[in-house]
């Protein structure tokens, strides 16, 4: 998948050199392209002095990173305890279904990303659900996807 050289170029610039930068150098990757590309992981390794192999396994080890392309929006279905005993499993499934989301969670237009979290902190309005930043509590499956809609208009 296409990447833009140039951003990842000022995302090294911005961190430097040294080694302890790549789990810095991968956040900012991670949130310009909502993905780690492969070209971008050799590039990295090459430039900080990490061998590749080393910067896969950070890649892989954190939830943070994903490999593969995330939606836009990232919606985060709390599947905690509290949640899960007042139906989230039945808003992540709604959710995936109604958006037909493929096996990593991301709709096929690149919008959005829903994906399973333990518990959000925010217990007593469970279930929950967060979309990138903001919170939304007492959901259903119906609510949530009429959530997701006003998502869908903004640009
Ligand atoms: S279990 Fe969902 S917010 Fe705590």
């Amino acid at each position: 998948m296409y990447f833009d050289f140039d951003k990842l170029e000022s995302i090294l610039q911005a961190h430097g050199s040294a080694p302890e930068s790549l789990i810095s150098v991968l956040e900012d990757v991670q949130d310009q392209f909502r993905f780690l590309p492969e070209e971008a992981l050799v590039l990295i390794g090459t430039r900080i002095g990490v061998p590749v192999s080393q910067v896969y396994s950070v890649a892989t080890f954190y939830n943070a990173f994903s490999l593969v392309p995330k939606g836009r929006h990232l919606v985060s279905v709390c599947l905690g305890t509290a949640c899960h005993v007042k139906g989230a499993g039945e808003i992540l499934g709604h959710l995936r279904k109604q958006m037909r989301t493929d096996s990593s969670g991301t709709t096929e237009d690149l919008e959005f990303t829903v994906e399973d979290v333990r518990c959000l902190g925010c217990c007593s309005i469970a279930p929950v659900v967060k979309v990138d930043d903001e919170v939304y509590g007492y959901t259903s499956p119906q609510k949530a996807l009429e959530v997701l809609e006003k998502y869908k208009k903004k640009t």
